[in-house]
C-alpha cells in the first residue's frame, strides 16, 4: 500500500492560523525524511481563496529535495500550473469536482470550464519533466447537491484519460462515502485504469474513513492520501473535517500486515509534534493511543 502524505496541503489549507513558512519548511523535511514517497507539498491556488497557502513557491523554494520523494502541487487552472512549473513542482495535481455546485464555490467556474483549462494545461507541461494527476473532487457525494451519478463520475475519470494525465485521484471531499459505494466505484474505474494510476482520498469526516481504505483496498486499489494527525478539510465545504490520518492507516496496515515501508513509531513521534505547529489537538487516535503493542504498567489494586 502507497500512502501519499497530504497534510502539508489539505491538513494546513484550512487552518485559521497562519503556519508560519519556516514551519511548513520543517515539516515537509521532516516528513521526506520519514521516507514518504509522496508528499503534496501545497497548492498554487489564488491566495485570495486560500491565504493559508499563499506562500507555496517558497515552500517549495525551501525544502529539501530527497530523492525518492517526489513533490506534489495542487493547481486549479492554468496560472497555478505555471506558478508550480516554475517553483519546481515534481507532480501538479489538477482537481475539479463532479459537482457543478460544488466546483462553482472552489473553483468559482463550471466543472467543465476547469476541465478546458486542465485541457490547456497538457498543452503546455507536454515535455516538461513534471508529472500530472487529476482528482475528481466530491466523486462520493457534494455536501450541497447530495449523491453523484457514478457515470458521471466514471465520465469525468475517462476525459481525465483522454487528455493524457497519468494519475487519477478519486477524492470523498466531505466525507460522506460508504464502504459499498466505494468497493463498487474501485471496481469501475479499475476496469479503466491499472491501480498503480488510481489513488483514493478519504475524509474522516463521519467516522468512516478506514472503513472506505478497506473496501477500496479489497476492490484492488493501492494508494491512498491521508494526513498526520488527521489534519484537514476543505474550506470550501461547511463543516468538512479531517483527511484519514496517516498514523491511524498505517497501524491498520502494520496490524494487517500490509506492508507501507513507513516506521509507525516515527510518524507517531511526528504527529504529536503538530498540536504545537497547528495551535490546536488534532483528531489522529493512534498517537493519542499509542501502538497496539505499546504495553502499559499493570495498575495497582489495593
Ligand atoms: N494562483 C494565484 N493567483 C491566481 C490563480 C492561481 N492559480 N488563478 C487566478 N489567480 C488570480 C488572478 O491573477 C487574478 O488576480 P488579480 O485580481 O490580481 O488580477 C485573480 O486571481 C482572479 O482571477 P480569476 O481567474 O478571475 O480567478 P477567480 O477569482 O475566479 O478564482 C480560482 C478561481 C480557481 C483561482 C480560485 O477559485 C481558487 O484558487 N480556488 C482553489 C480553492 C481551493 O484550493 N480549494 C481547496 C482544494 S480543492
Ligand atoms: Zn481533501
Amino acid at each position: 500500500m502507497l500512502i501519499q502524505e497530504v497534510a502539508p496541503r489539505d491538513g494546513l489549507q484550512s487552518e485559521a492560523a497562519f503556519v508560519a513558512t519556516a514551519d511548513k519548511i520543517a515539516l515537509v523535511d521532516a516528513l521526506s525524511a520519514a521516507g514518504f514517497s509522496r508528499i503534496e507539498v501545497s497548492s498554487f491556488v489564488s491566495p485570495r481563496a486560500v491565504p493559508a497557502l499563499r506562500d507555496a513557491a517558497e515552500v517549495f523554494a525551501g525544502i529539501r529535495r530527497r530523492p525518492g520523494t517526489v513533490c506534489v502541487a495542487l493547481v486549479p487552472n492554468p496560472k497555478g500550473a505555471e506558478r508550480a512549473l516554475a517553483a519546481g513542482a515534481d507532480e501538479i495535481n489538477l482537481v475539479a469536482s463532479v459537482s457543478e455546485t460544488h466546483n462553482r464555490a472552489n473553483m468559482g467556474m463550471s466543472p467543465a470550464a476547469s476541465i478546458e483549462g486542465f485541457a490547456r494545461i497538457m498543452e503546455t507541461v507536454r515535455g516538461a519533466r513534471v508529472s500530472t494527476n487529476a482528482t475528481v473532487a466530491t466523486a462520493f457525494g457534494c455536501p450541497f447537491e447530495g449523491g453523484q451519478a457514478a457515470d458521471k463520475v466514471i465520465a469525468q475519470v475517462e476525459r481525465y484519460l483522454d487528455l493524457s494525465i497519468e494519475g487519477v485521484t478519486l477524492a470523498d471531499t466531505t466525507g460522506m462515502a460508504n464502504p459499498r459505494q466505494v468497493e463498487r466505484l474501485v471496481r469501475r474505474t479499475l476496469a479503466i485504469l491499472p491501480a498503480s494510476r488510481l489513488t483514493l482520498h478519504f475524509h474522516n469526516t463521519r467516522g468512516v474513513g478506514l472503513a472506505n481504505v478497506l473496501a477500496a483496498y479489497q476492490a484492488g486499489a493501492r494508494r491512498f492520501d491521508a494526513a498526520l494527525g488527521g489534519l484537514g478539510g476543505c474550506p470550501f465545504a461547511p463543516g468538512a473535517t479531517g483527511n484519514i490520518c496517516t498514523e491511524d492507516l498505517a497501524s491498520m496496515a502494520d496490524e494487517m500486515g500490509i506492508a507501507i515501508g513507513l516506521d509507525l513509531g516515527a510518524l507517531i513521534a511526528l504527529s504529536r509534534s503538530l498540536p504545537q505547529l497547528v495551535g490546536h489537538d488534532v483528531p489522529g487516535q493512534v498517537a493519542r493511543a499509542g501502538r497496539p503493542c505499546d504495553l502499559h504498567p499493570v495498575p495497582k489494586v489495593a
